[in-house]
């Protein structure tokens, strides 16, 4: 029996990897990705070469992350209840991919992940992984193991020449869970909702009341919905939006305290920290300003709640997203342009937007002289037309007196 973990290097999925191999009898192939989570990778593969993993995976995803998952998911505009960008939600759906390719390579029938039975990424691990392969097994230890307390892990640990970084004796803080596009904290010290977050729990961001006095300006230039530049300089999406979380992170942008509705039934309150992704979702509508038309705009802001919860839900690979999606995409086509941003303590403000595309017209909008180009008088048929049921209303009420 072959199974592929989704290995971090941390000690939980560290425990996983030796759980697996011992107490299911497997042999263990790992896969780390980079996804932009700031962590060096070489001691991942050092202690799953020490573990005796069969094979190790190490591949650095960043582009393809922020390409194929988070700038698509950016066209729409999507939050989750009205606040969360998905950080974490997007990214499943990619290293499920990569275990079920690598499992295909590897001639494995499972794959294997350390996220708990009480979460949403457990959900979006498995989904993807039978969107993908009708066939695939999943082992989700935590469901499933006896290692049911901090102490119990940590004894396991030890027993199988685990090593434990000293922080680790205690329980940890938090749970943190970071890439490219976000830092998402949750659990231990976050667990009360009506108490503030420690400003501890804050890792890419400074806070805003430290932020510099100055603001700064930047320029994003945008081709069919996609970011593609930084001050007239084009760069690869990982790369730009690497570059948008520095300049967030500097100025305090993107900081948010959640309670949220998980899919599995409970609320859970996170600390997320989206720098770039903040500053990404102020431009992409501020070019949209210009460049969509109302009708598309509006039909993109009712679609957005469902694709976001698809994608909150683990829903990425499913005909529905992929409609919705298409629908998307198709509005983007004209979605080319500029957005002058200003950022300061904390916000990211579009100050400017121009575009070749750009559908505003000074000409039919000034309170100057329009030299002809819009008929006020055409405005009093239509408000005629469109206040008859009102009146009609209007008139029942009088005479029934509701
Ligand atoms: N609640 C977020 C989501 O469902 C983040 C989950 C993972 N975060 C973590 N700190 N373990 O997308
Ligand atoms: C987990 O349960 O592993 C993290 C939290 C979540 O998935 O919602």
């Amino acid at each position: 029996k072959k199974v592929v973990l989704a290995y971090s290097g941390g000690l939980d999925t560290s425990i996983i990897l030796k759980w697996l191999q011992t107490e299911y009898g497997c042999e263990v192939v790992t896969f780390t990705a980079d996804l932009g989570q700031g962590e060096e990778l070489e001691p991942a593969r050092r202690k799953a070469e020490q573990m005796g993993a069969t094979a190790i995976y190490i591949e650095d995803l960043r582009e393809e992350f922020v390409r194929d998952f988070v700038f698509p998911m950016f066209r729409a505009n999507a939050v989750y209840e009205g606040l969360y960008l998905l950080g974490t939600s997007i990214a499943r759906p990619l290293i499920s991919k990569r275990l079920v390719e690598i499992a295909e390579a590897e001639g494995a029938d499972a794959v294997a992940h350390g996220a708990t039975g009480k979460g949403n990424d457990q959900v979006r691990f498995e989904l993807a992984a039978y969107a993908l392969n009708p066939d695939i097994k999943v082992i989700a230890p935590w469901r499933e193991w006896d290692l049911t307390s901090r102490t119990k892990l940590l004894d396991f640990a030890e027993k199988n020449q685990i090593p434990i970084a000293k922080d680790k004796r205690g329980e940890a803080p938090f749970s943190v869970d970071a890439n490219l596009l976000h830092t998402s904290s949750e659990g231990k010290v976050l667990e009360d909702p009506a108490q503030e977050a420690p400003d501890y729990v804050y890792q890419r961001t400074v806070n805003p009341e430290d932020a510099p006095d100055t603001p700064q300006f930047v320029e994003i230039g945008f081709e069919r919905g996609d970011a593609v530049s930084i001050d007239g300089t084009a760069m690869s999406p990982a790369a730009l939006l690497g570059r948008l979380n520095e300049l967030g992170g500097a100025h305090g942008i993107g900081r948010l305290d959640l309670v949220e509705g998980r899919f599995v039934g409970m609320k859970s309150r996170g600390i997320y920290e989206t720098p770039g992704g903040t500053i990404l979702l102020e431009a992409h509508r501020g070019i949209e300003q210009i460049t969509l038309d109302r009708g598309q705009a509006h039909l993109k802001d009712e679609l957005m709640p469902r694709y976001a919860e698809l994608i909150y839900n683990g829903f990425w690979f499913s005909p529905e997203r992929e409609m919705l999606q298409a629908a998307i995409d198709h509005s983007q086509q004209h979605v080319t342009g500029t957005v002058r941003l200003k950022l300061f303590k904390g916000q990211a403000s579009t100050v400017g937007r121009w575009s070749d595309h750009s559908l505003y017209s000074e000409a039919h909008v000034t309170f100057e002289d329009d030299a002809g180009a819009y008929d006020q008088k055409d405005a009093a048929g239509f408000i005629q037309l469109n206040a008859l049921r009102l009146k009609l209303l209007a008139a029942r009420k009088r005479r029934l007196g509701r």
